[in-house]
């Protein structure tokens, strides 16, 4: 499969569905849940912060074109646009109750007021540019979900409900990461919007997540701290550091014919249901 010059024969492996996933948030976490280290603790945090807002805009953006796409006779990508909805829907949900905690402990949402701001400066755009906007975010979504999945070094020091949390929405960014571009192409979104939106976005969600990341870090008294900014150089840097998982898969988008299953990362996936099978049943 994945010919590269033919990007609408490429599609999600079997399997995709939405699951009930087996995490309590109720009693919150550790805050610096992933290895006791502060940075990369609170840069996931911040991350989760941007969830529940973003992902009720991808909902939106994808769910608008839910009919044309059903009227165009493509029912597999119209199954797929119920899926995607759907295991979105579980994000925001769970994510809302971490960042419920993250509240309750006093921290400042600033980038998840910041990003309303932004959808709402959006509210005029037409709504291939929303989708644009959203296939684009999809991208960084699966991009950290397949270093999530890939890298043990990301997550081996994660408290196992966060590791399962975390791991459960890696995975599920990467089933259905082609989604909202399918849809996008199939409602005659062009090469030009795609890349304009994705290079705003790229300095746009950098820009936030380390501002949010630095505002954690500042009200918990760690933003300057030499072990902070190790860590994150390590993280970003190092052994399997972000910088270095992210670089290759940043350039292939502004490839005109670019598909996301062109990089074809379903034993991750195998890998995942089969080591989580317990943690996890499908709703559908
Ligand atoms: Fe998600
Ligand atoms: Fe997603």
């Amino acid at each position: 499969m994945n010919a590269p010059d033919s990007p609408h024969h490429l599609h999600a492996p079997d399997g995709m569905t939405v699951r009930h996933i087996d995490v309590d948030l109720s009693q919150g976490f550790p805050i610096y849940w992933n290895n006791n280290d502060p940075y990369r603790s609170q840069l996931l945090n911040a991350l989760s912060f941007m969830f529940p807002v973003g992902e009720q805009f991808f909902i939106d953006s994808v769910r608008f074109y839910a009919k044309d796409v059903q009227a165009k006779g493509l029912t597999e990508l119209s199954e797929e646009i119920k899926l995607f909805v759907g295991q979105e829907a579980t994000h925001r949900h769970l994510h809302q109750q971490y960042n419920d905690f993250l509240l309750a402990q006093g921290y400042t949402p600033w980038v998840e007021n910041a990003l309303k701001r932004v959808i709402h400066m959006t509210r005029s755009f037409s709504p291939k540019t929303k989708l644009a906007i959203t296939v684009v975010y999809e991208h960084f979504t699966a991009m950290l979900g397949d270093g999530l999945l890939r890298n043990a070094s990301w997550t081996e020091g994660m408290t196992p409900m966060m590791r399962t949390l975390w791991q459960w929405h890696a995975a599920e960014e990467s089933e259905h990461k082609a989604v909202a571009i399918d849809t996008y192409r199939a409602i005659g979104g062009g090469y030009v919007r795609r890349a304009l939106m994705y290079l705003l976005i790229t300095f746009e969600f950098y820009f936030y997540v380390a501002v949010q990341t630095m505002l954690m870090l500042h009200k918990d008294g760690k933003l300057f701290k030499r072990q902070t900014w190790s860590s994150a150089l390590r993280f970003w840097f190092g052994r399997e550091g972000i910088f270095w998982h992210m670089g290759p898969h940043w350039w292939a988008f502004l490839k005109p014919g670019f598909h996301p299953w062109q990089h074809d990362n379903r034993d991750l996936l195998v890998r995942w249901r089969e080591s989580y099978a317990n943690a996890y049943r499908p709703l559908k």
